[in-house]
């Protein structure tokens, strides 16, 4: 992966109580997993418990918030600012998830826009993308994503505090995970949108994460991909395999 650290997200989604939130953070505290200069693991509890998570955890884990506000915050009720993420010291945010873009009529141009903010108050962004399964029968995977993908383009030009996690919806919490083979057809040609509509750099050097029913089971012949540089976990990352997939990093 040419120096592309893996990176393993959690994202726990809208799930725990401070109870089974402790129960986690003290397995996954517990475990035995490849050092931070080999594998980055960020968790990305709801709002409410991350300061919990984030004083709980090992200091080699890091946080991310599930979203933020488009812009700076005030009379927007309900929301949450990367300001204040940033005031609690909050490194990273997950923005764009498929959940927000079909619950909650996130558009392209609203991710792009959110992207952008975020990393211009220094936030780190995982980005995501991914197409449904009406999608990929209709054979336009690679136009969805890349029309995803040139939202947040258009919006930014530094992308190294950015990560893309391409997660077809129809395999997300489906149990239906991409082949490896799947997956690498869509990160190398993703890169190959990024190398010619960016740079040949960012190309080189932004993490693809793939997302979509990953386990302790499938995580490592998927890790093999060469364009595969870490995953977006859900449901596992609420479970002691969560574990495994990180050491599918080496
Ligand atoms: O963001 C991660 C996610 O959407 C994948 O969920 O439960 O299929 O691993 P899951």
């Amino acid at each position: 992966r040419m120096g592309r650290k893996f990176f393993v997200g959690g994202n726990w989604k809208c799930n725990g109580t401070i109870e089974e939130v402790k129960k986690i953070i003290s397995i996954l505290n517990a475990g035995e997993v490849p050092s931070s200069d080999v594998v980055e693991v960020v968790l990305s509890p709801p709002f409410v418990f991350l300061p919990l998570v984030k004083s709980e955890l090992r200091p080699d884990f890091h946080v991310a918030a599930q979203n933020c506000w488009v812009k700076k915050g005030g009379a927007y009720t309900g929301e949450i600012s990367a300001e204040m993420l940033v005031n609690l010291d909050i490194p990273w945010v997950i923005i764009g998830h498929s959940e927000r873009r079909a619950l909650l009529g996130e558009t392209n141009e609203f991710v792009g826009e959110k992207v952008a903010y975020a990393l211009s108050k220094g936030l780190k962004v995982i980005a995501c993308v991914g197409e449904t399964l009406e999608q990929r029968e209709a054979g336009s995977t690679m136009e969805v994503v890349a029309a995803q993908t040139k939202a947040i383009a258009d919006k930014i030009s530094d992308w190294s505090n950015v990560v893309i996690a391409y997660e077809p919806v129809w395999a997300i919490g489906t149990g239906k995970v991409a082949t490896p083979a799947q997956a690498q057809e869509v990160h190398a040609a993703l890169r190959g949108w990024l190398s010619s509509n960016v740079s040949a750099e960012v190309a080189e050097s932004t993490r693809i994460l793939y997302g979509g029913s990953v386990n302790g089971a499938n995580s490592k012949e998927l890790a093999a991909q060469p364009d595969v540089d870490g995953f977006l976990v859900g449901g596992a990352s609420l479970k002691p395999e969560f574990i495994d997939i990180i050491k599918a990093a080496t």
